[in-house]
């Protein structure tokens, strides 16, 4: 077989452990691997490379994606479906493994449908995917997320300051919450708990009066204020996916809680550091099971699926399943975060 790989979407750490895993495990069983351009833009085009033993040798500690991505969705494009699928017979691609997030995946659920034989990997640092236990890019989101915090710490500390900690989470706060702990965080705001910007102010000022003073709030880029009618937001630009682009609640809110609270206030955005550099040793095993695990599914003809961990074993869900319904923070998970607000 042929087996097209592309990445779409947001990079993230841990997607060469994928490629890498997908190529090694193809290779052994015989197939021939062409590595698709910047996501779906790359079967559009035409824009692609054979993938051999040596093109993913010395990739697996680094991050990005050798592909490259891009977040072009071919749905969007006047017959973009009949295009994707004759970049396809031009390349001689028979299948097709697409690594990517909620938007990538729900492509490649809709172009299964139309009778492309594909099959789903997950990743994206936000966590946000159903079906599995976590996606690729995770961990090394929270890692990073929780080395910051403890520099802040410090400095916060010293300085007797409030620092708003913003962090990427769309639609989910997962980052913010498992940073959040990590951390040490004195608040955590997510997108899932709406909240009120009075009783952050409170807590902080508890804080204060119990001789702490200094606080750590970490905000989700998609927590939103009670107060506030709509997201706050970065641009009103929407993607090809009709996302808008994020960003600017540390900024409100740190203004908000200096002018309550009568505190020293800064914002720290973590921004894209969240996403660059070297993958966690977690994710580079979790993007090779996964890539293993996705050629497997394709030498046994089980189309339509995505790979999967859960209970720490590596599983495969109906991409149906898996795409348009969003993963978000556990209950319990918050509430065990919340025994340490304040
Ligand atoms: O990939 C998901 C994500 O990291 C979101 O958390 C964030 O809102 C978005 O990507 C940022 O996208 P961009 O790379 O287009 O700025």
């Amino acid at each position: 077989m042929k087996i097209g790989v592309l990445t779409g979407g947001g990079d993230c750490p841990g997607l060469n452990a994928i490629i890498r895993a997908v190529t090694r495990k193809a290779l052994e069983s015989k197939h021939t691997v062409i590595g698709i351009k910047s996501g779906w833009a790359g079967l559009i085009k035409q824009d692609y490379i054979r993938l051999t033993h040596d093109s993913v040798s010395g990739t697996l500690s680094k991050g990005g994606t050798i592909l490259k991505t891009s977040r072009t969705n071919p749905y969007k494009e006047k017959n973009g479906e009949k295009t994707v699928i004759r970049g396809m017979k031009k390349i001689g691609i028979d299948a097709l493994i697409a690594i990517g997030g909620d938007d990538t995946l729900s492509v490649a659920l809709q172009l299964y449908k139309a009778g492309v034989k594909i099959i789903g990997v997950p990743k994206t640092i936000d966590n946000d995917i159903s079906g599995t236990d976590f996606t690729t890019g995770f961990d090394t989101a929270v890692n990073i997320v929780t080395d910051a915090i403890d520099r802040i710490h410090t400095t916060a500390e010293s300085h007797h300051r409030t620092v708003v900690v913003e962090v990427m989470g769309r639609h989910a706060g997962w980052i913010a919450t498992m940073g959040g702990i990590a951390g040490g965080a004195d608040c955590i705001l997510i997108p899932e708990i709406p909240f009120s910007i009075d009783e952050v102010c409170t807590l902080i000022k508890k804080r204060h009066k119990r001789g702490r003073d200094y606080s750590i709030i970490v905000a989700a880029e998609g927590a939103k204020p009670i107060e506030s009618k709509s997201l706050i937001t970065a641009s009103s630009k929407k993607d090809d996916f009709g996302h808008i682009m994020l960003g600017g609640i540390g900024q409100v809110l740190a203004k908000e809680i200096e002018e309550r609270t009568g505190i020293e206030t800064r914002v720290t955005v973590l921004g894209h550091i969240q996403r660059g550099g070297t993958p966690s040793a977690y994710d580079r095993i979790l993007g090779t099971r996964l890539g293993i695990k996705a050629v497997e599914l394709a030498n046994s003809g089980k189309w339509g699926q995505m790979v999967a961990i859960q209970r720490n074993r590596i599983v495969s869900v109906p991409l149906k399943d898996a795409v348009g319904t969003q993963n978000t923070v556990d209950k319990e998970l918050y509430e065990a975060a919340k025994l340490f607000f304040g």
